[in-house]
This record gives structure tokens, C-alpha cells and sequence, in this order.
């Protein structure tokens, strides 16, 4: 029998909050737009070993999606989302409306630099403006100890990690490894976007992230060598639109020359109409 509360309003998550802290309990957090999948939820259990009380966050954020992007059509599935994170041991669910994270009258934004400019930062203005504004407000409305993170959206973990940082937010962050399906597509909200054909195309992705990986294996040091594996392989499949296509120091997502430090290929892409990204570190 799940013991999971769904809570609506940031009062009754303090509240919930509050309680779980008086018994003395570490407080995990796992900030989610739901829809959520096994990728998700190895954050919730990865939360649920480390920490007596995890709290999953439920909010499709619309100060992170473009005019043009998917928040309308973005999946939202909170029944079916609370029963997997209960089943992972989740204590709690805050699911709150749109008014309850921003009332009217709210003007305050965070902007991130540096790590947050390229790539993502290119492709999609004013999306880690969202991201980090709604995830320190989820760290002060929560005051959790730790909080995960996927792989998956790497560049978003550095943003993160840059915030918590420069803003001395009380909080450990967490990166936890992509989950992906048996055949290497790593699960993502969007698949469910994908036809029967493109979710075939899509395996290109991981297709070519694997390929660089085994370069790196046979000893190749080119970082320039090594972006062209990745983007030949990408053009292979032609349906597969690529946005951009690096290999990126790991802290700083610049280009160095020689793969002499840890780095991480990093691809995005529309198949269809639908944006797909995915990296995989890359170490010397
Ligand atoms: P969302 O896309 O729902 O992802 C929530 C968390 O799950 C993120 O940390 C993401 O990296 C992680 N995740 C997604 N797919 C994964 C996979 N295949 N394997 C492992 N982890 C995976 O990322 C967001 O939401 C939002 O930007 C958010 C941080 C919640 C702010 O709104």
C-alpha cells in the first residue's frame, strides 16, 4: 500500500515538509515536469536510498518552453506519475498549478552565464532563464538537503550546479546516469511524440554517441577527429536533423583540441517535430 501524499499548495508542502525534518530526516528532492518514465524514477529511488524523506516535484515549468515549443501539448499524466513514484519510494508529490509558482505580479528571473550560453543556450533563448528560475524557487520552496538530477540533460545539470554555487544555495546536487531503452534510445518525455519510423531514426543518436566512445576506446585524442565521428554517424540518417553536434570539456563546454581532460559529446536534433537530445561523457 503507497503511503505517497499528492500535495497542491506550497503551505501544505511545508507543512509535509516540516514534519519529515522534526523527525529528523534528510530531505531529498527530484524536480520533474512529470510524464514521467524509468529515467525518473531511478532520480526518485536514488533519492529514496539516501534520504528518510523524498519529495518529487510535478510542474511542467512555462517559463522554460519557447513560443513556439511544446508546453500546450506536453504530456501530463499525474495519476500514472504518482503511482511509479510511489512504487520508487517517494513520500510526497507536489503537483501545484501554474498560479500557486507564479501569482500575478511576478517579475523575478534568474539568468545564468557562462555555462549556460552555448548549445542549449543558442537553440532555445531564454530557456535556462526558466530552468533556473523555477529550480531555485523549487529549492526555497522545498529546503531539501539533496537533489537529483539526470545525465541526460547535462548542460542542465551545469547550469544548476553554476546557480547553486554562485547564489551559495544550501543544497547538494546529484547527477544521476541516463536511463535508456534496451535498444539505446535514452528515455525522454517525448519519445511518445515519435512515429514508428522515427523512433527508428532516432536510435542515431545513440548510435553515433557509441561510436565516439569507441574511438576514444581505439585511442583517438582529436577532438576534431572525434566531432567528426559523431556527425558522420548522425549523417547517416539524414531524417535526423541535427542542431548541433560537439565534443565539449565537461565543466566549462568549451572545444579543446586533445581529448587531455574529461569532455562529453553532446548531440541535438529534430526528428520530425520532435527535439531529441543525448550525450555521453568521454574520459582520456
Ligand atoms: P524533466 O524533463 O521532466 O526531467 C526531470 C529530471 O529527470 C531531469 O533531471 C532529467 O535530466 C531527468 N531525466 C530525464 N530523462 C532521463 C533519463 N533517460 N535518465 C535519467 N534521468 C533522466 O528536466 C526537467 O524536467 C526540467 O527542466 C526541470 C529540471 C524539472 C525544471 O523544470
Amino acid at each position: 500500500m503507497s503511503t505517497t501524499q499528492v500535495v497542491h499548495t506550497i503551505a501544505e508542502l511545508r507543512s509535509q515538509v516540516a514534519a519529515a525534518r522534526a523527525r529528523g530526516l534528510k530531505i531529498g528532492l527530484v524536480p520533474t515536469m512529470g510524464a514521467l518514465h524509468p529515467g525518473h524514477v531511478s532520480l526518485v529511488a536514488a533519492s529514496a536510498r539516501a534520504c528518510g524523506f523524498t519529495v518529487v516535484t510535478v510542474f511542467v515549468n512555462p517559463t522554460q518552453f519557447g513560443p513556439k515549443e511544446d508546453f500546450a501539448k506536453y504530456p501530463r499524466t499525474l495519476e500514472a506519475d504518482v503511482a511509479q513514484v510511489a512504487a520508487a519510494g517517494a513520500d510526497l508529490v507536489f503537483a501545484p498549478s501554474v498560479d500557486e509558482v507564479y501569482p500575478a505580479g511576478n517579475a523575478t528571473f534568474v539568468e545564468i552565464g557562462g555555462v549556460a550560453e552555448p548549445l542549449e543556450g543558442e537553440c532555445r533563448p531564454g530557456h535556462f532563464r526558466g530552468v533556473a528560475t523555477i529550480v531555485l524557487k523549487l529549492f526555497n520552496i522545498v529546503g531539501a538537503d539533496v537533489a537529483y538530477f539526470g545525465q541526460k540533460d547535462y548542460q542542465q545539470t551545469l547550469v544548476v550546479r553554476q546557480m547553486v554555487r554562485d547564489f551559495n544555495v544550501p543544497i547538494t546536487v546529484e547527477v544521476c546516469p541516463t536511463v535508456r531503452e534496451p535498444d539505446g534510445l535514452a528515455m525522454s518525455s517525448r519519445n511518445v511524440y515519435l512515429s514508428p519510423a522515427e523512433r527508428k531514426q532516432a536510435l542515431a543518436l545513440s548510435r553515433a554517441l557509441r561510436k565516439t566512445e569507441q574511438a576514444v576506446t581505439a585511442g583517438e585524442r582529436s577532438v576534431w577527429k572525434l566531432r567528426d565521428v559523431l556527425q558522420t554517424e548522425l549523417a547517416a540518417t539524414p531524417e535526423v536533423r541535427v542542431q548541433y553536434a560537439v565534443v565539449a570539456d565537461a565543466a566549462t563546454l568549451r572545444e579543446p583540441a586533445e581529448l587531455d581532460r574529461p569532455c562529453v559529446a553532446l548531440v541535438a536534433t529534430h526528428v520530425g517535430t520532435t527535439r531529441l537530445i543525448d550525450n555521453c561523457l568521454l574520459r582520456p
